[in-house]
């Protein structure tokens, strides 16, 4: 060998010994060294298990009444509201970075919500007309529209609120006209965020009975009672009015098999999906179910885990693209399909620098 380490033999042969660099390590003898395979970029690319790409985002958007405005949400740095203009080019944008589907999420009118959430059937609610909206201009991204009540309700529940209990049936069977509409006005997926007993299988029989077949449901399987979705009670406006908590319905976060016994009840029920909410502090769960179920498995990056990570970046603690992307790789790593994540068009468009596109 002419060269070794890189420096010409001649310059070797002044070298009474062998240059310490050259020695089997002096220290351990090791045959296997794990760094091997972390050396250089490429190899750490060629053994890499989990990836992030676009096809794992779900982009859940904000929308509100009027026109040509976009109000920012305090509390989610980087996130608006958008008004049915502004949804529709927000969509465009989605399906040109190769986001397959978004998520709309309405803040109603305070005026229009009352008691009983009527709002949610009205067929030209927000929803509706953003569905209508987006299906004619951007006919090939999916769209989720969550079924439950809170931004309708004026006690900001996600049912219907009966002296001073969620009843779960009564509700279901508003929840189920919900879907109708939804479904009715363009929405892909259908999501019931309300964890009502029973929902996922009355919803399909409702949606197949009314003829869509083709409507697929994404359950929030294993949704927790949590601190974490503060600042989207900002954005849709229910932060103000809720009244109480919602431990009587969402899960306690204390409880792992309960989430694997919801999970068993929405696949029986038909669900076409699951879902985890939040997600980073229950990567557990979502290790779990998707071992279990072997489903379709989603999580949900909820807002207050976007708005801890956009809190230290704007504090200049942690480096914005890095914690975005670890974060989201991790929902990969332990086992999900998808993330619905509110940094999806961010994260879109750095894969797609990196990419070189
Ligand atoms: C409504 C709903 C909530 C979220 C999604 N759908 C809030 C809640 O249950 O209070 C939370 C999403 C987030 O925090 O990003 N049922």
């Amino acid at each position: 060998m002419a060269i070794k380490y890189g420096r010409p033999i001649e310059s070797r042969v002044r070298f009474t010994e062998v240059e310490p660099e050259a020695r089997p390590s002096p220290g351990l003898d090791l045959t296997t060294r794990p760094r091997r395979n972390r050396r250089a970029d490429w190899a750490r690319r060629m053994v890499r298990e989990s990836v992030l790409t676009t096809d794992d985002l779900i982009w859940p958007m904000f929308i509100t009444d009027g026109s040509n405005a976009r109000t920012p949400v305090p509390s989610m740095p980087g996130v608006e509201r958008l008004t049915l203009d502004h949804v529709v080019r927000e969509a465009e944008r989605a399906a040109k970075l190769s986001i397959p589907c978004i998520a709309l999420f309405p803040y109603t009118d305070p005026k229009l919500r009352d008691e009983d959430g009527n709002e949610a059937l009205n067929p030209e609610n927000l929803v509706c007309k953003a569905l209508r909206a987006i299906k004619k201009e951007v006919p090939h991204i999916g769209i989720l529209c969550d079924v439950a009540l809170d931004p309708y309700t004026s006690h900001g529940h996600d049912g219907l609120l009966r002296d001073g209990v969620i009843v779960n049936d009564e509700t279901v069977a508003v929840l189920v006209k919900q879907a109708l509409v939804e479904a009715e006005a363009g929405a892909d997926i259908i999501a019931p965020s309300d964890m009502m007993d029973g929902r996922v299988g009355a919803i399909r029989a409702g949606l197949d009975a009314a003829g869509f077949l083709d409507v697929q449901i994404m359950a929030y399987t294993a949704k927790y009672a949590s601190a974490f979705y503060g600042p989207f009670r900002d954005a849709v406006g229910s932060s103000k009015t809720l009244t109480g908590d919602k431990r009587t319905y969402q899960m306690d976060p204390g409880n792992t098999d309960e989430a694997l016994r919801e999970a068993e009840l929405d696949v029986a029920e038909g669900a076409d999906m699951i879902m985890v909410k939040p997600g980073m502090p229950y990567l557990d769960i979502l290790w779990r179910i998707k071992e279990a179920f072997g489903m379709p498995t989603f999580a949900y990056q909820v807002s207050g885990e976007y708005s801890m990570i956009m809190a230290a970046v704007q504090n200049g603690w942690l480096e914005g693209d890095r914690a975005m992307t670890e974060a989201l790789i991790a929902f990969k790593r332990a086992g999900a399909d998808g993330v619905l994540t509110y940094f999806a068009p961010k994260v879109a468009e750095l894969l797609r620098r990196q990419s070189g596109g």
